[in-house]
């Protein structure tokens, strides 16, 4: 008798949780719970990891206008005969504060091969066969004419393309020179050569070379193929230009907008805080020219579709580093900056600022619609600085919605003492980081289910998993980081009612000069792949949707029971179903996912999936795809999908309704 009731009472249990387990997904498609904000899945840009200057700012030649700290850093001098001063660094004292620097030569009846210059580029200039490349420099001669060679060379010092230019002796004013060539061989490590002839003396400065396969074909423009990741994620927003960057070691390192616009040759150079900020990646290379400055991003920004964000210094330098804080009274310059930058970008063409931008190229306004007040800022000192912030843009620019720093992590005294005080405030948003361990993704995946929907709206400004210490080698962008942060992401999508944003943190990395690890896109000098989490941002970004809509087993939603976290969205443009499943196990599961409230919904459903059964794996220059999404189609069964499920993979479905 005692074992009948034992046998009955396992069956029983064994039923029960097999009918728990194995109980449909109920995905009620005609209940939509909050719309899907359209900058939901964005981009987060910071010139870390030789991502502007050696990355997406095409310019190959390093220290183009002898600014950087050592001024022939990235030049060597080449003579055939050592002449005591035939080359000197000259500084225009006073007279260009932006930049001082110049280079004179000075020429003994000079032949080619006598004297010249050589620029290694940023670890080398990634050069492609068949390809024009535009040189140009800004010159004055006073006495002679004076020819330049140029000579592009392989890493083997073959020459694989060349030209000449002869800089005409004129007056004492600096003019601008250009001459383009093309590279008959490709090569990863080019360098290039100047070779000097004549009698006399020449002056130089902006030294420039710039493929003409940039961005759009701009000259002086962006690399495409990196451009082009970005636009193949189609992201809601693109933040700039950081990050740390935005406020210094201390605060005559900071941002400042305005010193990134118009001429390149006015744009007074900086040195990169990634420069000297980790002593076990030192880049002693690494300053910005601003080439690439604060017009270039919004044009970027218009180019992909994206919403512009910039963030701005709010009187501090980083809190890891210096501390510097301007005194509360003394911010106007600061606040003004903001209020300018408004009117830069959104400005009519008869306002200060908006003539500028239309004097650049642009009368119509870039349709700002949102500002950061700080990056990573924290404590009493920035709420103090943020209230002078707030009350002056507001007052003037009501409608501008305001991003505001929760501090460093997203728990502990300095996240809750912000959390709690930007409540009070009625922030607009608040933005929230989080570089943690794969397994806090996953525990955490449910974070925002019970946040106040009334509040702020949330940011996730910046956050990755860190499968390894942040900085470390071995911190890699491997398939476990990926699959948790796509976990994660069912959380912040089906709360898509109170997150309005989301980036992943840091954007790219040059293979050979990264500061930072993990990053979502890889670079040398000639290739750029994304990583598996490249692979699941894109899958999010293309698959948005337009409302969330209830996905429920049991009666609850799916975040991490059977390692299963699930969501779903319909798109009223596709007339489509987009549910997103993560199966964070080692088995392969099976779940049926049932489509209620659709009148009508289609045959069949359309699956990507990206998996592997070795969590380490990666993606390489050799093998760009090795994780990235295979679509499948499977028969649907009335309104119900038998979904099965690999082991570590994350799923995509779309179902017509
Ligand atoms: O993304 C790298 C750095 O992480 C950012 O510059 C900073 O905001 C954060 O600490």
């Amino acid at each position: 008798m005692k074992l009948r009731l034992f046998v009955f009472v396992i069956c029983v249990a064994t039923l029960t949780s097999y009918s728990q387990t194995n109980s449909s997904v109920i995905v009620k498609v005609n209940q939509p719970v909050a719309q899907i904000p359209p900058t939901l899945w964005g981009v987060f840009f910071e010139d870390i990891n030789f991502g502007a200057d050696g990355g997406i700012y095409a310019e190959l030649v390093k220290n183009r206008s002898f600014e950087f700290f050592k001024p022939m850093m990235g030049w060597t001098v080449q003579q055939k005969k050592f002449t005591e001063g035939a080359i000197q660094v000259l500084h225009r004292q006073g007279t260009n504060l932006s930049n001082p620097r110049f280079l004179r030569i000075a020429l003994n009846k000079a032949v080619k091969g006598d004297i010249g210059i050589t620029n290694e580029g940023f670890r080398g200039m990634g050069i492609k066969k068949d390809l024009r490349y535009d040189f140009s420099v800004l010159f004055q001669t006073a006495g002679n004419d004076i020819k330049l060679y140029l000579e592009l060379l392989n890493a083997k010092n073959e020459i694989i393309g060349s030209s000449s230019m002869n800089l005409k002796a004129g007056t004492n004013d600096w003019q601008k020179q250009s001459v383009g060539f093309v590279a008959n061989a490709t090569d990863p490590k080019a360098k290039l050569n100047i070779w000097f002839e004549g009698n006399g003396t020449v002056d130089l400065d902006m030294i420039s070379l710039f493929p003409e396969d940039t961005w759009k074909k701009r000259p002086g423009g962006m690399r495409a193929d990196m451009i082009q990741l970005l636009a193949d994620m189609k992201p809601g927003f693109i933040r700039f230009p950081g990050g740390c960057i935005v406020e210094g070691f201390d605060l005559s390192q900071r941002y400042q907008w305005k010193k990134t616009i118009g001429p390149v040759e006015d744009r007074q150079l900086g040195i990169n805080r990634w420069n000297f900020e980790f002593a076990h990646r030192p880049a002693p290379d690494y300053f910005q020219t601003f080439g690439l400055g604060f017009f270039e991003y919004f044009q970027l920004a218009e180019d992909i579709g994206a919403e512009p964000l910039p963030i701005l210094n709010c009187g501090m330098a980083c809190q890891f580093n210096s501390s510097e804080l301007v005194p509360v009274g003394e911010l106007d310059p600061y606040v003004q900056d903001a209020l300018d930058l408004i009117e830069f970008a959104n400005g009519d063409v008869n306002t200060t600022w908006g003539k500028q931008r239309a004097a650049l190229g642009h009368p119509a306004p870039f349709n700002l619609k949102m500002l950061g007040i700080g990056n990573e800022n924290w404590g009493p000192q920035y709420l103090e600085r943020l209230k002078v912030f707030t009350k002056a843009i507001k007052e003037k620019y009501p409608a501008i919605r305001l991003v505001n720093s929760s501090g460093t992590g997203p728990d502990g005294d300095r996240f809750d003492l912000l959390n709690s005080e930007l409540r009070k405030m009625n922030a607009d948003i608040i933005d929230e980081h989080y570089y943690r361990s794969p397994e806090w993704f996953l525990q955490n995946a449910a974070r925002y289910d019970n946040y106040d929907r009334n509040g702020p709206k949330i940011f996730a400004g910046e956050y990755a998993a860190h499968a390894d210490k942040t900085v470390s080698p071995e911190n890699k962008n491997n398939w476990y980081a990926a699959l948790s942060e796509a976990a994660f992401m069912t959380g912040l999508e089906r709360n898509a009612g109170v997150v309005s944003m989301a980036s992943y943190a840091p954007l790219f990395a040059h293979a050979e000069g990264w500061q930072w690890t993990p990053d979502l896109i890889w670079v040398d000098n000639l290739h750029a792949y994304g990583s598996p989490n490249y692979q699941v941002q894109k899958l999010y970004s293309l698959n948005k949707g337009t409302s969330v809509v209830p996905a429920l087993r049991n009666n609850l939603p799916l975040s991490g029971q059977d390692s299963l976290y699930l969501s779903a969205v319909i798109d009223a443009g596709t007339k489509e179903v987009i549910i997103k499943v993560a199966n964070v196990s080692a088995k392969a599961q099976n779940v049926n996912i049932e489509v209620a409230g659709a009148k009508k919904i289609g045959g069949s459903a359309t699956v990507m999936v990206m998996k592997s059964d070795d969590l380490k794996a990666v993606n390489s220059f050799d093998n760009p795809d090795k994780i990235s999404p295979q679509q499948t189609t499977l028969p649907l069964k009335g309104k119900n999908l038998q979904l099965p499920l690999a082991a570590y993979s994350f799923n995509v479905v779309k179902i017509k309704i």
